[in-house]
């Protein structure tokens, strides 16, 4: 019985390592895999480290992109530094300086290489500065319009939880 016992026990922890050693070797497969996929600029499979799906660009997609982004936040700046003075011309143009107009300077080949979800959120951001301006410019409640451009950096925040570029 003795005997008997210690051999389920050992058979056991047997089982336990096994498991351990195969969850070891499923995650670094996992981990190799996500490498492998971004060495071969796979967009929709390719993942980082910190689980943001990687967007394949040329050097100067990645320029273009990004000095579109410093137009959003100098924008952005432009909306919360005018509503905290009152001042609703500034709000207007900040917020139409990052408006649809902004985007349309983006080199087509450039646009066309960025994945369709990614560029829809990017448009939809653009729309946002518009009606943010429309909002300002119309006389709107400097409250709603407050609520209006935090409603727009959730944009900014849910993307940038979402892509990270990379040069390939
Ligand atoms: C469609 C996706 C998307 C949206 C929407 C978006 N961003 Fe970005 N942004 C990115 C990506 C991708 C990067 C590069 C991040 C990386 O590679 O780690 C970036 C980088 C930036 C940078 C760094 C620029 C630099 O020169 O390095 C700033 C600043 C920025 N974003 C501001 C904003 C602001 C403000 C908003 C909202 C008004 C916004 N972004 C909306 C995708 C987005």
């Amino acid at each position: 019985m003795a005997v008997a016992g210690r051999i389920r026990v050992k058979a056991a922890k047997i089982k336990v390592f096994l498991i351990a050693v195969l969850a070891l070797l499923g995650s670094s497969l996992v981990a190799f895999g996500a490498k492998v996929s971004a060495f071969r600029g796979d967009v929709s499979q390719s993942v980082t480290e910190d689980g943001r799906r990687v967007v394949a660009v040329s050097v100067a997609g990645r320029e273009a992109v990004l000095s579109e982004m410093r137009l959003m936040m100098a924008a952005l700046h432009g909306v919360l530094d005018g509503l905290a003075r009152s001042d609703m011309k500034q709000v207007g143009a900040s917020a139409s300086s990052a408006g649809l107009g902004a985007a349309v300077d983006m080199d087509p080949a450039v646009r066309a290489s960025l994945p369709p979800e990614f560029v829809r959120l990017g448009m939809s951001t653009h729309v946002g500065f518009d009606s943010l301006a429309a909002a300002s410019s119309g006389g709107g409640d400097r409250e709603e319009i407050l609520g209006r451009a935090a409603r727009l950096s959730a944009n900014c925040v849910a993307c940038h939880a979402t892509y990270k570029l990379e040069v390939q």
